[in-house]
């Protein structure tokens, strides 16, 4: 069976969370594509040459959750060459056999613009914010800075910026629980997974 679940958003929505609930709960893969940006920005140098020779082992640092490295992964993801050096690797997850769920910004709009489930998962800034500084800590009005600062740069890029879908279903997480949000994703998913 070969079956792409996209979830698209901005930072701290609630994407991942959500991706790996449908993955454990239907048998999928699971990708984090942000960790590839991640790598490719804290790798250094120049981030062509990173992303198109990322190894398991850039993927495993575990200095790639920080707010810097968000920032970092937002400036190379806005270079083309960068987005084209991992695209083949992203669509061969998705089409692997036993179906796959990626979360990301573009998934739904470029990296499989024909999946069978496209989420875009969003919440008010304040909120995501606030969750990512429950995880972080750090000084909160700074974090909202940043993920503002970082959601801009996604949604105005010339390259894959960040936006729904015209097919994709919204699902704001702001007055969700996590149980609740990831019940609504698996709804969607059950409705079209096909019968074993
Ligand atoms: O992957 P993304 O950056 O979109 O977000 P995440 O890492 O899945 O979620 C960010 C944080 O928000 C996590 O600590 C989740 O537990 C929390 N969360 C929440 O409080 N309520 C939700 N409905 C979804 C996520
Ligand atoms: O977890 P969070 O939502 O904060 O960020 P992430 O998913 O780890 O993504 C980090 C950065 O990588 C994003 O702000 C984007 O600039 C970039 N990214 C992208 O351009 N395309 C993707 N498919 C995934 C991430």
């Amino acid at each position: 069976m070969i079956f792409t679940v996209a979830v698209d958003g901005p930072a701290a929505a609630g994407k991942g969370t959500i991706s790996k609930a449908l993955a454990r709960r239907f048998g999928l893969a699971h990708l984090d594509t942000g960790l590839l940006y991640r790598a490719v920005g804290a790798r250094g140098g120049d981030p062509v040459a990173a992303a198109r020779g990322l190894t398991p082992d850039d993927l495993a640092r575990d200095d790639l959750r920080s707010l810097e490295a968000g920032q970092a992964a937002s400036r190379v993801a806005a270079i083309p060459e960068v987005r084209a050096a991992l695209i083949a690797f992203q669509q061969d997850f998705a089409r692997r056999e036993g179906g796959a769920v990626l979360d990301g910004r573009d998934i739904g709009t470029v990296i499989c613009s024909k999946a069978e489930v496209k989420l875009f998962v969003t919440a008010r800034p304040e909120i995501r914010a606030h969750r990512r500084w429950l995880e972080l800590g750090g000084d909160e009005a700074q974090v909202l800075t940043e993920v503002i600062a970082r959601d801009e740069r996604d949604m105005n890029r010339a390259d894959a910026p960040l936006k729904p879908a015209p097919d994709a279903v919204l699902i704001d997480t702001s007055d969700l629980t996590i149980e609740a949000a990831i019940a609504r994703a698996a709804d969607l998913v059950a409705a079209r997974l096909p019968p074993a």
